[in-house]
């Protein structure tokens, strides 16, 4: 019989390419999103690609009733939990609601895991937990030390990190994986699905993208005088269908029966690539020239990150293997897709 996977915030960015990558695994999929950052319209494009439409459940999952009355209606098996407020400055100017949405969430869903018999939570953190790691700890492992959050949405992953560790400690009947995103980009290849940020974009790649549509002005290249090789900041930028993919690699893992209780992966390349190298990688992918410049440095910018990611590749069997061009690429035909389509 097939499983269930109750995945939250599965009308997001991540949670959409998720929910494709599972129904093609041959799970059924529950979504279940408030609707606060994306858009209803998306299970089409999920049913298009797919032929498949998940159920939908517009619910607030910091309310824990209305949780428990959605989860007495289906027999989950897995829950991915996607569902959470994620930028950086509005954290920064509302933490009350950021640790709200993103704690309470998480705890409700815990504490009503063992009513409903559901053994198994994949949990969305960040390679943010690391900060900035020491020059000899670069690429990063899942070892290296934590350091404080530069804001209260990095906060937020690195306390809902602990909850889950201690609520598993204390012998709780669950299992939990929690992957590390390093820097998800990219869409759908069918252009049917992909990233919609609301307003002006923070992150670089839909800010790359309405660039090159004329959207936006220019873009800035946030600093140029960092200690590496171009002088700008490097990331590890995973294709999210990789990305979606390693979920599901990570919730046939945690459903088995004889794995470890608690286990932590980083999700990414395991390569660095600058902002430079991203913009030039991307009018040469596109043939799409960019109007930049460079500017002064962000405030909370870490200056490089890139994840060891061999632990994910030797245990989960499973490695982001999309070229860099070929993501760009996705980026570009969402983007003009959503021309296309006069979203934007
Ligand atoms: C940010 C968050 C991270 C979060 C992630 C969610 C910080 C410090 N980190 O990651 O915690 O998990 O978003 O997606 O905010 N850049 C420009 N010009 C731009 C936009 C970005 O030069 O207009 C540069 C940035 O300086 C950075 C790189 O592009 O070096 C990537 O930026 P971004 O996409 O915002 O991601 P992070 O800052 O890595």
């Amino acid at each position: 019989m097939k499983q269930t996977i109750l995945v939250t915030g599965g009308t997001g960015f991540i949670g959409s390419h998720t929910t494709v990558e599972l129904i093609q695994a041959g799970y059924n999929v529950v979504i279940a999103d408030n609707l606060s950052n994306s858009k209803r319209e998306v299970i089409g494009g999920i049913k298009k690609i797919t032929g498949i439409e998940p159920a939908f459940e517009f619910i607030d999952l910091c309310n824990k009733e209305a949780t428990r009355e959605m989860l007495q209606r289906y027999r989950i098996d897995g829950i991915i939990h996607f569902a959470a407020s994620k930028a950086v400055g509005e954290s920064v100017e509302k933490p009350l609601m950021y640790y709200r949405n993103n704690i309470t969430s998480l705890v409700n869903l815990l504490e009503l895991m063992p009513e409903h018999n559901i053994k198994g939570v994949i949990f969305s953190s960040s390679c943010t937990v690391y900060g900035q790691p020491r020059p000899e700890n670069l690429p990063v492992t899942e070892d290296a030390p934590h350091q404080k959050a530069t804001s209260p949405y990095g906060n937020t992953k690195e306390i809902n990190e602990q909850i889950i560790q201690d609520y598993i400690h204390s012998g709780a009947p669950i299992k939990s994986i929690v992957l590390r995103y390093f820097n998800p980009i990219g869409a759908h290849p069918s252009a049917l699905i992909g990233e919609l940020p609301n307003g002006k974009p923070n992150n670089l790649i839909p800010y790359v993208t309405q660039t090159a549509m004329g959207i936006l002005e220019q873009l800035t290249i946030f600093g140029n005088d960092y200690d590496t090789p171009d002088g700008t900041c490097i990331r590890d930028y995973i294709y999210v269908v990789d990305l979606a993919k390693a979920h599901v690699a990570a919730m046939t893992r945690v459903l088995k029966k004889d794995t470890a209780a608690l286990e932590y992966f980083n999700i990414g390349t395991g390569r660095g690539n600058s902002t430079r190298e991203i913009v030039e990688t991307f009018e040469k992918a596109t043939g799409v020239k960019l109007n930049y410049t460079y500017g002064p440095r962000r405030a909370g910018d870490i200056e490089k990150i890139w994840g060891d990611c061999t632990k994910a590749n030797t245990i989960l069997g499973w490695k982001a293997d999309t070229p860099l061009e070929d993501v760009l690429v996705s980026a570009w035909k969402w983007q003009l897709k959503l021309r296309e389509d006069g979203v934007m």
